[in-house]
């Protein structure tokens, strides 16, 4: 039996399609015909007008959130043929990862990386007078690509025909969804709910950010001027990736981590790595440190930071951007109407991703137990689709979830650290190549980083691979792709490499767990 059956809601109220913008003569009578509009209303908006909603129709899919996870969701039941609505309550498309996160973070890093070059041009025999950084040019560019993207997807949501909805979403159980928006309060009925509602920066107790000197992510990448003294608490993906941008800008950064190592989730040997490049360059890297008294002044913050030895300091910062970490939108989407179970304000889920509610599923930042990564939502989002589509899916293997974090050097990572294939009683065996030893970083001027394979002795599994070097998050591809198709350690070294690319140092890497790595 088709499991859509199942959820079936009663028709209660009349059709009366209305788009919003749109006068009433344009009131129509089936969705294809509300698409229809969409159409050509798009042609005369920059952006995809809110569907008014169709108080009688039953759809068969409703997305809450429009970020990686929920958009990417809504493609997909339109693949599938379902009758689908996104439902946004920010004005642009995107979500967190678009709007104030990967997207915006990434091509400043960008700019800092081409900024880089300029600032030592003559080591690649360019000369270049007085190079200048125009930051109002840099953010200018910045918001073109978001925005740019952001009306991609409008025109995905047209192409796979799929309704959107501006407005809050609160869930009212047993199927039904309000929806609050310009035009007020209105109920739509689905058979099946995707909760994608994102996550929010976490603050630290008592402090609250505001748009000038206590910043989250929002607010820094918004800043009109490179801070001349910037302070980040929390060295996870958010904090050391813009520390990584604002000291390229000429920011004197300072990372205060509370944990003994930067980027701790990472094996242990990529925090050393990236720590001993950051103080190389000049990031001041403070771990097991702990800042208090948070202290707004007239135009800087002061920070009182007791040290890993112990010692007190008193700090003075520009900006202060407080990056520790992300809580789930949990708190007011109406999940107390369901029977959805939470955990510490994450949503329990099965392996196709459903809650305890039938018909309700979450994905992305909201679930309990798999980390909070755009990609993470996507895959999660095609898993739902899939099985309210009847369609086969594979649940997330946590283990085969790549990590990326764009600084400079660029980290990726895969599988087990070290660490944790030792604690999981391994007989583990370590492939290491550093990039030194890689002839296009020595031409790319990256030697920093290395390759780090850790496998099992015993059939030559692959348990984990961490990269730190040049585009580490990109090389991380094939160690990922080698562990989905449960590839060996000889797999790898029978696959050639082509000369010379850094992705060679992959291959050297898995040479390694045998000592038989060559250009080393
Ligand atoms: P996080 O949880 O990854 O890191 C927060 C860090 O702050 C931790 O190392 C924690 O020990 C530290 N911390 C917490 N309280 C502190 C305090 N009072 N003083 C000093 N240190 C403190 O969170 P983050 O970096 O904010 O990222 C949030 C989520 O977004 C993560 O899941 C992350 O993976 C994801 N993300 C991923 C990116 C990527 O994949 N490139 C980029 C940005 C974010």
């Amino acid at each position: 039996m088709h499991k859509f059956t199942k959820f079936k809601k009663p028709v209660s109220r009349p059709f009366s399609p209305l788009i919003h913008g749109l006068s009433p003569r344009f009131v129509l009578k089936s969705a294809n015909q509300i698409t229809a509009v969409l159409r050509v209303s798009c042609k005369q908006r920059s952006r995809v007008p809110s569907a008014k909603i169709k108080p009688q129709m039953t759809y068969d899919v409703v997305i809450i959130g429009s970020g990686p996870g929920g958009y990417s969701a809504a493609v997909r039941a339109g693949q599938y043929g379902l009758k689908t609505a996104l439902i946004e309550k920010q004005t642009r498309l995107g979500g967190t990862c678009l709007l104030v996160g990967c997207i915006p973070t990434k091509t400043l890093l960008h700019t800092a990386d081409v900024w880089d070059h300029f600032k030592t041009p003559g080591s690649l025999g360019i000369s270049c007078t007085n190079p200048q950084l125009n930051y109002p040019q840099v953010l200018d560019k910045k918001n073109k690509i978001v925005n740019k993207h952001s009306k991609g997807i409008d025109f995905l949501m047209r192409k796979n025909k799929v309704d959107v909805i501006k407005g809050t979403a609160k869930l009212l159980g047993g199927g039904k969804i309000e929806v609050t928006g310009v035009q007020g309060a209105q109920t739509i009925e689905a058979k099946n709910i995707i909760l994608a509602s994102g996550s929010e920066a976490r603050m630290i107790p008592g402090l609250q950010p505001d748009a000038d000197l206590i910043l989250t992510n929002i607010e820094l990448l918004e800043t009109t001027a490179v801070p001349p003294r910037l302070g980040i608490i929390g060295a996870g993906a958010v904090g050391v990736e813009f520390a990584s941008i604002f000291h390229r800008f000429g920011s004197k950064v300072t990372v205060l981590e509370m944990l003994p190592r930067l980027v701790p989730v990472e094996d242990e040997e990529i925090s050393k790595e990236l720590e001993k490049h950051f103080k190389k360059i000049g990031i001041r890297c403070e771990t097991g440190a702990k800042a208090e008294n948070i202290r707004r002044n007239q135009s800087t913050v002061s920070v009182t930071v007791t040290l890993a030895n112990g010692n007190k300091e008193e700090m003075e910062f520009d900006k202060l951007l407080i990056a520790v970490g992300r809580k789930p939108n949990t708190d007011s989407v109406g999940l107390e109407n369901t029977r959805a179970a939470l955990d510490r304000g994450f949503v329990k889920v099965d392996g196709n991703q459903q809650t305890a509610e039938p018909g309700l599923y979450a994905i992305g930042d909201v679930v309990l137990g798999t980390p909070q990564l755009a990609h993470v939502a996507t895959a999660e989002g095609m898993i739902a689709v899939a099985h309210i589509a009847g369609k086969p899916a594979k649940p997330i293997n946590r283990n085969r979830i790549p990590g990326a974090t764009y600084t400079d050097p660029g980290i990726g990572s895969v599988g087990l650290t070290e660490a944790q294939a030792r604690a999981q009683g391994y007989q583990v065996k370590v492939g290491k190549f550093p990039f030194v030893g890689n002839s296009k970083a020595t031409i790319l001027d990256k030697h920093e980083g290395f390759v780090k394979v850790v496998a099992d002795e015993k059939f030559g599994e692959i348990l984990g691979v961490h990269i730190i070097g040049p585009e580490g998050f990109e090389l991380i591809a094939e160690a990922v792709a080698a562990m989905e198709a449960e590839a060996t350690v000889d797999t790898m070294i029978n696959t050639i490499h082509a000369h010379p690319t850094i992705y060679e140092a992959v291959g050297e890497a898995f040479n390694g767990v045998y000592g038989q790595s060559i250009n080393i």
